[in-house]
């Protein structure tokens, strides 16, 4: 069964090859043929070719869904009293994870699918259409095999984060053989990655050398590496992620010179999270050195109840926009190819024959109104 999608005022590609030859590869006045879940043709409307269905969007933008390359969905409970807490002063540290993992513990599995059903249906009303998911709110063997099960239900990108915190009233060397060991063990054939809280500066997370050890292990293991670095201070997660490969990094709030020039200089994508930034009331990453430098950028939210309850893409881009200095095409580009970028993908975050159908429909004629019309529902992804 064939669909043509026509009447598209403006199409994003992201495709230099197509259309304006620009990064984003606008074609005006385009159509699409969607062939199962896969693009057929794309062109000009007065082009396109007869389909079994016909869909005309009068005039609205479409862009490639959004692909939100880091959130942590899988969890109960809500931190709004932390996060008024956080508003009146009392700065970020990584301590509130606890409360997650207790309310995450107790909750059964029913009652966390419902949770995620709920976030990512939040999220396709918003345009995303590719999703990764961490565990990280276990912290046990089997609470921490528990989430990826579940995270698996909804997404081929899965995460193991067992190395987010240390729990409380456990020893950290023990706790690392357990991360690398019996959890990894258990956790890995569940997982495409594995992720962990590099920074030194919290006294719940993990430092270079521990980071290293949980990254070179989750390789043996055959997972591919992710970071989070460099979120609350300088540090070494970023030179780690560069110097092992990994596919991301992610926060890059306080970079130094060095750090920018690794990333302009490897295939670890910058992977930034403003939502993060916004909700814990902190300094910007410098979204222009890297891009000036030629590091590749991601946007994404980091939905997680700590840092960022906010499951909006378009929100992410409005704050890229506005906050930090991106244009409305960079911050485009970086919430769809650069988080596909971000999960080695090539199938989403472009639209060209044979990708992924995924596509992202705006009440709007051009995607410039994304970061324009900040906090009005204009996004939503095209059901196929
Ligand atoms: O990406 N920084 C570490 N982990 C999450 C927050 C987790 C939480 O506070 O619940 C993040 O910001
Ligand atoms: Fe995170």
């Amino acid at each position: 069964m064939s669909r043509l999608i026509t009447g598209i005022g403006e199409l994003v590609t992201n495709d230099p090859t197509l259309g304006d030859g620009s990064l984003l590869g606008l074609i005006t006045d385009a159509a699409l043929v969607i062939d199962g879940d896969r693009v057929a043709w794309i062109g000009r409307a007065a082009d396109a070719p007869a389909a079994d269905e016909r869909t005309d969007l009068d005039g609205r933008a479409a862009v490639p869904g959004f692909v939100d390359s880091h959130t942590h969905l899988v969890f109960a409970g809500d931190r709004c009293a932390e996060f008024d807490a956080r508003m009146c002063g009392t700065p970020y540290d990584g301590g509130g994870i606890a409360t997650t993992v207790a309310a995450t513990r107790r909750a059964d599995d029913d009652e966390l699918r419902a949770l995620l059903a709920q976030r990512l249906g939040e999220m396709a009303a918003q345009g995303t259409t590719t999703v990764e998911i961490k565990s990280g709110y276990g912290l046990s063997v089997d609470d921490e095999a528990r989430a990826l099960r579940l995270a698996r239900e909804v997404t081929d990108e899965t995460t193991f984060l067992g190395a987010h915190v240390v729990p409380a009233g456990t020893d950290r060397d023990a706790y690392l053989r357990l991360v690398t060991g019996e959890m990894l063990a258990a956790c890995a054939p569940l997982a495409r990655w594995i992720d962990v809280f590099c920074e030194p500066a919290s006294p719940h997370a993990f430092d270079g050398e521990e980071a290293r050890a949980v990254l070179t292990a989750g390789a043996r293991a055959g997972l591919g590496l992710r970071v989070h670095g460099n979120q609350l201070a300088p540090g070494p997660g970023v030179q780690l992620a560069v110097e092992l490969g990994a596919a991301s990094v992610d926060h890059c709030t306080y970079l130094t010179a060095t750090d920018v020039d690794a990333l302009a200089g490897a295939d670890t994508v910058a992977t930034l999270l403003p939502g993060v930034e916004f909700s814990t009331r902190s300094p910007y990453p410098d979204a222009r050195a890297l891009l000036d430098a030629g590091a590749t950028v991601a946007l994404a939210t980091d939905c997680n109840p700590g840092t960022c309850y906010s499951s909006s893409m378009p929100f992410v881009i409005a704050l890229a926009v506005r906050e930090l200095r991106m244009t409305p095409a960079e911050a485009l580009w970086a919430a769809t190819a650069g988080g596909a970028r971000a999960l080695r993908r090539e199938d989403v975050g472009v639209l060209r024959v044979g990708s992924r159908a995924d596509l992202a429909v705006l009440d709007a004629p051009s995607f410039q109104h994304l970061a324009y019309r900040p906090g009005v529902p204009i996004a939503r992804a095209l059901a196929v």
